[in-house]
């Protein structure tokens, strides 16, 4: 698994002003910008090709990942600076694709494939999601051994309270391991009673070929969009498509929406920041 596909052509209207010239992708989480995180797992992964897929003013992402300018002075750094900056210079190899209409997430990974080869299997990584695992392998990581092992696709799932399923695409199955299901329904925010599975897709997913062909032909769903969930559901009827259920351990931010995006900010500050949880409780 070479290749990945990041979903960036979202506007993010709920964060203005903030996201009026800056993409949303690059706030920051401390230091870093979310997208970088989300870079780094893919790389983690093994995934150094890394598929944008962007609109209108979203170029900024793309320079991000690109060599630095040459009007820094990169060689004037302190060691630490120096060596982050130019770690990003040979991070991945960056492809870029637009999706000019936003036709829902379905739509933009399928304009993504266009950019990996055919009989390639690809991760698809949504960035609004942060994930961090105490120590050991990263999510991705984990998927790409599952789907190295068993040769099919793989998606990432989270247990969330019943009152959160109508957020998310639900999976239901039956339980192959600890961690591990066969998926065999998947419901796009369910309303309620349609479905009693807990199990939320969090935005990392594996495919294997076979659902770039599936993507042309879905139909509008949910909301009118073109629904990645749906194509998914027809990759059910022809290949076995696995659900890696992550532990309580692994932390998840959705940093599409503010408080989301606070919750990751302080979880790596408590991290990083020297007595930063004393310095919050002192706060409150
Ligand atoms: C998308 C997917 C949904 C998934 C979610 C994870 O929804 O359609 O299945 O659970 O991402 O964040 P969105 O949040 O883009 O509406």
């Amino acid at each position: 698994m070479n290749y990945s596909i990041i979903p960036a052509a979202g506007l993010a209207t709920r964060f203005l002003p903030a996201s009026k010239c800056i993409p949303k992708e690059l706030f920051p989480v401390l230091d870093k910008p979310v997208i970088q995180y989300i870079v780094e797992e893919s790389v983690e992964a093994g995934a150094t090709n890394v598929v944008f897929v962007s609109g209108n003013g979203k170029e900024a992402i793309l320079d991000h990942f690109d060599k630095i300018n040459p009007k820094f002075s990169v060689g004037k750094l302190g060691n630490s600076v120096r060596e982050k900056v130019e770690a990003l210079d040979d991070m991945i190899e960056v492809i870029s694709v637009r999706q000019k209409l936003p036709l829902g997430l379905g739509h933009a990974v399928m304009k993504g494939t266009l950019a990996v080869p055919e009989d390639a299997s690809f991760a698809v990584m949504l960035p609004d999601m942060l994930i961090f695992s105490d120590g050991g392998s990263s999510v991705m990581q984990r998927m790409n051994e599952i789907h190295e092992k068993y040769g099919c696709s793989v998606v990432a799932l989270k247990e969330v309270p019943a009152e959160m399923r109508g957020l998310y695409g639900i999976a239901e199955g039956t339980r192959l391991s600890d961690d591990t299901i066969e998926i065999k329904r998947l419901v796009e925010k369910p309303a309620e009673g349609e479905t009693s599975s807990n199990l939320a897709v969090i935005g990392r997913y594996i495919f294997t070929p076979k659902i770039a062909a599936l993507l042309r032909d879905v139909k509008p769903g949910k909301g009118g969009e073109i629904q990645l969930t749906d194509a998914i559901t027809a990759l059910l009827s022809e290949e076995k498509v696995l659900g890696f259920v992550i532990d309580e351990k692994t932390h998840v931010f959705d940093t599409g929406n503010m408080e989301g995006f606070a919750l990751a900010n302080v979880f790596a500050a408590l991290r990083r920041v020297p007595d930063f949880s004393n310095k919050i409780k002192e706060l409150i």
